[in-house]
């Protein structure tokens, strides 16, 4: 998101605030949608198909159970449109990704927030919550804002726990940057079980969120629902060239998830010697709690605004002691540092 230095503050130099791409997307993918631009005045007939085929081919799935969307939010919002309806619930963990609700509200049906263990999902939390209207789960996994996540085993061990009726989503848009060895992608179980759904994005590590683009991976029923729903030329012809040329470059994938990963190491080790809390993320953005009442994280946030630097706050009261900064250039995120060490000490 970018921001302007509107309400008297000064203006954005680092927005480290939406959990976009600090490394921006490949080249290829940029060069790919200006040389699409030739012909605008076209609908391409073809294009779901095409990209379809592209993320098939990338990731080894069938492609005729690939939905593509405006973003992972349009596949998401079309997978509650086509399972819930009034009296119907979705379950989802309490300070999870905190767009679940709407999507049961959009539809008259009735979000349950499960409980959690320290802002990571519980799978007895979830399972405890499910009734005869449960038609439902959504888990982000990596969660946001927190950035934990559960592993494969985890994963399972929910679905086992939940009737055929009810749709597992696991919203992946984080997948890609995880690097823990217990994760397991989530298209395994999809492939395994008749009610299990992941949702994909472009947004995150192949750095196209303005360009919106998502994908869905599902049962054969699952993925024709959403598809059925969706509007006639669900993608624009930019953001496919973009979404397949971004595919093909796995090196600049491969850049970007191991100087994540560099990143949210050392950028978490640095907080945490200034005696922040950071909660363990697999994403490419870090939650960090302030514990000191004297150095609120309310205090924190305002701070580095009054610095050009924006992060988030969150509304609900799980997250008043924290903030959530998304993993900037390493430049941008040293000042970040600098400035949460001058907060902290209170030398500014
Ligand atoms: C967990 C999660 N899911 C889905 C989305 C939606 O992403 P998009 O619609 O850009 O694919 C986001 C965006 O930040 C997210 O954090």
């Amino acid at each position: 998101m970018l921001a302007d230095g509107g309400d008297g503050l000064p203006p954005v130099s680092s927005d480290l605030s939406s959990n976009e791409n600090a490394f921006g997307p490949s080249p290829r993918a940029v060069a790919a949608a200006r040389a699409s631009l030739s012909l605008p005045e076209r609908y391409r007939e073809s294009a779901a198909k095409e990209l379809a085929e592209a993320i098939a081919e990338r990731f080894g799935l069938d492609a005729g159970r690939i939905v593509v969307g405006h973003g992972s939010d349009d596949l998401l919002a079309r997978l509650a449109r086509a399972f819930l309806n009034a009296g119907s619930e979705l379950v989802h963990s309490r300070n999870g990704y905190l767009k679940f609700p709407n999507y049961a509200h959009a539809n008259d049906a009735r979000p349950v927030p499960a409980a959690d263990r320290c802002l990571r999902a519980d799978v007895d939390g979830i399972l405890a919550c499910l009734t005869k209207r449960t038609r439902a789960v959504f888990l982000a996994n990596p969660d946001n804002p927190s950035g934990s996540y559960l592993p494969g085993a985890e994963i399972r061990r929910l679905h086992a726990g939940l009737p055929e009726r009810v749709l597992l989503v696991l919203d992946s848009a984080y997948a890609e940057y995880v690097d823990a060895t217990d994760y397991e992608p989530p298209e395994r179980l999809v492939d395994e079980a008749p009610n299990v759904a992941m949702t994909r994005t472009f947004s995150k590590i192949f750095g196209l969120a303005g360009l919106r683009l998502g994908w869905l991976y599902g049962p054969p029923l699952v993925a024709d629902a959403v598809r059925r729903i969706g509007v006639t030329f669900p993608v624009s012809t930019p953001a496919v060239a973009a979404g397949s040329a971004a595919l093909a470059d796995r090196a600049h994938a491969q850049m970007v998830f191991a100087s994540n990963g560099a990143i949210r190491r050392s950028f978490s080790e640095e907080l945490c010697r200034l005696g922040l809390h950071v909660h363990p993320s697999q994403a490419n953005f870090v939650l960090v709690r302030f514990d000191d009442e004297a150095r609120p994280a309310a205090a924190a946030y305002k701070f580095l605004r009054a610095t050009g630097i924006v992060t988030r706050r969150f509304a609900s009261p799980a997250y008043n002691d924290h903030i959530r900064i998304t993993l900037g250039p390493n430049r941008e995120l040293s000042r970040a540092a600098r400035g949460l060490a001058a907060f902290l000490t209170g030398a500014a």
